[in-house]
């Protein structure tokens, strides 16, 4: 049943830390093990969404090879653990099969919840505020995910050729770029996911694809997802600006 807006939401929250960090380069080690101001961003990221307290439950989904699990254990383990959260191994290939993982060890763990937040590891500097208005937007709406309008300019190029021949400018009006954390009655989400059948970077888009409506709210700017290696320099700028209770 969806919650009335009395009663308060039960959330859960699966952390997604599963990925290679392929684009992130091989050399640097993972991106989620990166200092961001005296913890690894993995860390940051989970906090940010476990210390809401609507969150009842986080799952970090590390790696599926168990050598890797082992020693991601072994890193962040201890800081897992103290934000009262569960390590659990994500997919091996897409972050599809990862937050599968995720949901279908929820539906058996904490069958109560009301909620789920899906949230990528590489996205340490989400606001809280950000946080917060995905969740009361689950108050009356089934599928929410943050967003910020696209500023730049966009055209459709030529996929591999340097330089790329301009194909046409795209009319940016009405085009949002989404981020983390995705939020979703579990219900709704488990359903989209049973029903899933190509693989996606994107969970709302699993809902739209049932037909559900999906809600954008605000998101921020500084949530920025670490792909590659400069964008960790930029998280590394934006973390101060960030009004946090996070120590
Ligand atoms: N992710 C995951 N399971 C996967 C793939 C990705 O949990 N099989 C997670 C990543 O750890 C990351 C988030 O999904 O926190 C967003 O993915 P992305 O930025 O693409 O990270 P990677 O897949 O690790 O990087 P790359 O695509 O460059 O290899
Ligand atoms: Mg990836």
């Amino acid at each position: 049943m969806p919650p009335t807006p009395q009663s308060p939401l039960r959330i859960a929250a699966i952390v997604c830390a599963a990925g290679s960090g392929s684009r992130f380069g091989l050399n640097a080690g993972s991106k989620l093990d990166q200092d961001l101001h005296g913890k690894p961003v993995l860390v940051r990221a989970a906090e940010a969404i476990a210390r809401q307290p609507e969150v009842v439950a986080t799952i970090v989904a590390g790696p599926a090879d168990p050598e890797l699990m082992e020693a991601f254990r072994q890193r962040h383990g201890d800081a897992i653990a103290r934000l009262g959260a569960t390590i659990l191994p994500g997919g091996v290939r897409e972050r599809f099969e990862t937050v599968k993982a995720g949901l279908d060890a929820l539906t058996g763990l904490h069958p109560d919840v009301d909620a789920v937040l899906v949230h990528d590891a590489a996205r340490p500097c989400v606001p809280a505020e950000v946080v917060r208005r995905v969740i009361a937007a689950l108050r009356s709406h089934a599928a929410v995910a943050p967003a910020i309008a696209v500023a730049d300019t966009l055209k459709r190029a030529e996929a591999t050729q340097d330089p790329r021949r301009v194909l046409e400018t795209v009319d940016r009006a009405g085009l949002f770029a989404c981020q983390t954390p995705q939020g979703f009655h579990i219900n709704l989400l488990a359903r989209a996911y049973a029903q899933a059948h190509l693989a996606s970077t994107d969970d709302a888009q699993l809902v739209e694809r049932l037909g559900v409506e999906v809600v954008l709210v605000e998101g921020d700017p500084r949530n920025v997802k670490i792909t590659r290696p400069g964008d960790l320099e930029l998280a590394r700028a934006i973390w101060p600006t960030l009004v946090v209770d996070r120590d």
